[in-house]
């Protein structure tokens, strides 16, 4: 699929519950605030929790007549045909529609994906200019990337996961001979430093090098992160006293923290795309972007 202009982040791990629509939908938001024009795609076609929380977002901004950004958002439908073939030809054609229509427009294009291997999952792994994995502080988490061997510590066979994205790197190089910069990202990181924590920060670092990729501090265990979905809110929304049930605490402050060093570490290109935009239009600067565009095909 040609591609130019947008930067593709595709947040992947085959771990469920790791973080990944989480972070996709904080870092989508982020951008946005940021003045940039942010398309996303939801890809897990089972869960939908990407989708569930851009629409919890654009139904509480409504009720409260709240002006805040919103990403440009398509959704592969739930209903399902009968025949598996058919049904997959149909989620390429909504992914390939999607990726054509913003891939002109956007700056950055958000990928979530599920926890299992389909080969949309693989598509858009392909795509991705940087590829963005959460990785919870277990060692059960960092098993999903590479079998690490129980005496010596170190990581010993790739996961199903690394290869996939192993392969996504080579087809992506044959494609147009750019690199995919993955990065695993620490997510729900313990606040009290223990053994495990020093154990999983080692074994990173060194599963890392064995599969070329980088890692970068990302976000602790703070229970605001679970609060906020049913109201599709971030860290980076003015929250107000009614929506939190008390002011904004320190934890709040930190998570915003948190992120700008997040994103600071994925080296994404804010800077190329900001002088883009200043040499293009210098009056279109609003940062409040197209409303969302649902593809409501599933109801
Ligand atoms: N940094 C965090 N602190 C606390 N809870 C988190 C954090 N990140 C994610 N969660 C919670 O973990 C659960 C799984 O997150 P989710 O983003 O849905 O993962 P995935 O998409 O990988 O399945 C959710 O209940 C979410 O609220
Ligand atoms: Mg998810």
């Amino acid at each position: 699929m040609a591609r130019r202009g947008v930067h593709v982040i595709v947040v992947g791990n085959e771990k469920g519950g790791s973080g990944k629509s989480t972070t996709a939908f904080h870092l989508a938001i982020y951008l946005l605030y940021e003045g940039f024009k942010v398309a996303s795609i939801d890809v897990d076609s089972r869960q939908q929790t990407l989708t569930w929380y851009v629409r919890n977002r654009r139904d509480w901004a409504r009720n409260r007549g709240l002006r805040i950004p919103h990403t440009t958002h398509f959704h592969l439908p739930l209903a399902r045909g009968d025949s598996v073939r058919e049904n997959h030809r149909a989620d390429f054609d909504l992914f390939r529609q999607a990726v054509a229509e913003v891939e002109h427009d956007a700056d950055f294009l958000v990928i979530d994906t599920p926890g299992f291997d389909t080969n949309l999952t693989r598509l858009a792994h392909s795509l991705a200019d940087t590829l963005v994995t959460p990785v919870n502080d277990s060692l059960i988490d960092l098993n999903v990337m590479a079998q690490i061997d129980p005496v010596t510590g170190e990581p010993r066979e790739m996961s199903h996961y690394s290869r996939l994205v192993q392969r996504a790197r080579s087809e992506r190089l044959a494609i147009d001979g750019k690199t995919i910069d993955w990065v695993l990202v620490r997510n729900r990181i313990s606040m009290l430093s223990s053994r495990n924590m020093r154990q999983v920060q080692t074994m990173l670092e060194r599963i890392a090098l064995r599969l070329g990729c980088r890692v970068a501090d990302g976000i602790a265990e703070r229970v605001i992160f679970r609060s906020l979905f049913p109201t599709g809110m971030t860290v980076f929304d003015p929250l107000d006293e009614d929506l939190l049930g008390g002011l904004p605490s320190m934890s709040h402050m930190s998570a915003r923290q948190e992120y700008r060093n997040l994103v600071s570490a994925l080296h994404l290109p804010t800077a190329e795309i900001t002088a883009a935009h200043k040499a293009q239009a210098p009056a279109d600067s609003d940062p409040v972007h197209k409303f969302i565009h649902m593809m409501q095909t599933d109801n």
